[in-house]
């Protein structure tokens, strides 16, 4: 095949070939890679568990168990929130650079509550009676994380350019159940914890992302931003909004630091 590029003569601009290449890395490289590189960590976390369960170690599938909703649970719910900032975060900034992170975090929260179920499925026979549609969907709140996640598979195969083509208008309405697994990671929580503890912190992330999907508040930051308008008035709100985020987020990532030093070392919480 003819190589069109090498054939095409030299232009007077063109910079000499051993000129030095001007920096073509898109604004915040960097940091989409930081996050991505972050988004790894619950697996490096639950490596040495699984490394144990592979080598036959007794107590492994007990630690398994424990880590397994305490590193992977509060992973998933944190990649998920992550995941629904990048809209409102565009919303407010009118950044570009960090969108493909919807994908990247949708990807990473799938991966991580896929692994979550299939090992409660095959590690919690000691707390959940029933065999393994006991361990998935014994109790409410079991069934529920486990619908969740399985809503996932169908965001997550469809989460690339060609099924965006292929499904044209039927693409937004399928990720549209982003908003049904949203509901059913609050309930799952809810379940589990009434309205302390982790609840409480997702409904704290929750809040604020909800509020910047109101259209009308939408359409308030879109138009008075690229208008350069209420700018104090629009500063007050985000430092609200980040505020009551960050209050959520804040220990949520805590709660996911304690356990994965804790599966790391190979002492969960619970043991
Ligand atoms: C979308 C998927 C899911 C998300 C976002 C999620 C999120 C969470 C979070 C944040 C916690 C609290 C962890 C902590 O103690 O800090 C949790 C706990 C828990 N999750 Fe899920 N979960 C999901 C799916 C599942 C599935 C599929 C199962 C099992 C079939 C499951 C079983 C549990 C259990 C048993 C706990 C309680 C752990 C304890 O006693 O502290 N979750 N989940």
């Amino acid at each position: 095949m003819t190589d069109v590029v090498a054939l095409r003569p030299l232009s007077p601009n063109r910079p000499a070939a051993n000129a030095p290449r001007p920096d073509t890395r898109p604004p915040g490289a960097a940091a989409l890679w930081f996050v991505r590189t972050l988004a790894c960590a619950p697996f490096l976390c639950m490596l040495p568990e699984l490394l144990a369960a592979a080598t036959g170690r007794p107590d492994a599938a007990a630690a398994l168990s424990v880590s397994t909703a305490d590193v992977l649970g509060s992973a998933s719910l944190l990649c998920f929130m992550l995941m629904l900032a990048v809209t409102p975060v565009h919303t407010v900034t009118g950044w570009t650079w960090h969108l493909p992170l919807r994908r990247d975090l949708g990807l990473a929260m799938f991966a991580t509550a896929m692994l979550d179920l299939v090992i409660a499925a095959a590690t919690t026979g000691d707390t959940f009676d029933g065999g393994v549609p006991g361990r998935i969907a014994g109790r409410s709140f079991l069934l529920v994380g486990t619908l969740a996640t399985v809503l996932l598979i169908p965001l997550a195969l469809t989460a690339n350019r060609r099924s965006m083509r292929r499904l044209g208008s039927h693409w937004r309405r399928l990720h549209r159940l982003v908003y049904v697994v949203w509901g059913l990671v609050l309930v799952h929580l809810l379940l589990l914890f009434d309205l302390g503890g982790p609840f409480r912190n997702a409904l704290l992330m929750s809040v604020p992302l909800a509020l910047l999907r109101v259209p009308a508040v939408d359409r308030w930051f879109r138009t008075t931003r690229t208008a350069g308008r209420a700018r104090a008035l629009r500063a007050v709100v985000v430092v609200l909004l980040v505020a009551t985020f960050a209050a959520g987020f804040v220990p949520a990532v805590q709660s996911f630091v304690t356990a994965g030093r804790g599966a790391l070392a190979l002492q969960p919480e619970g043991n």
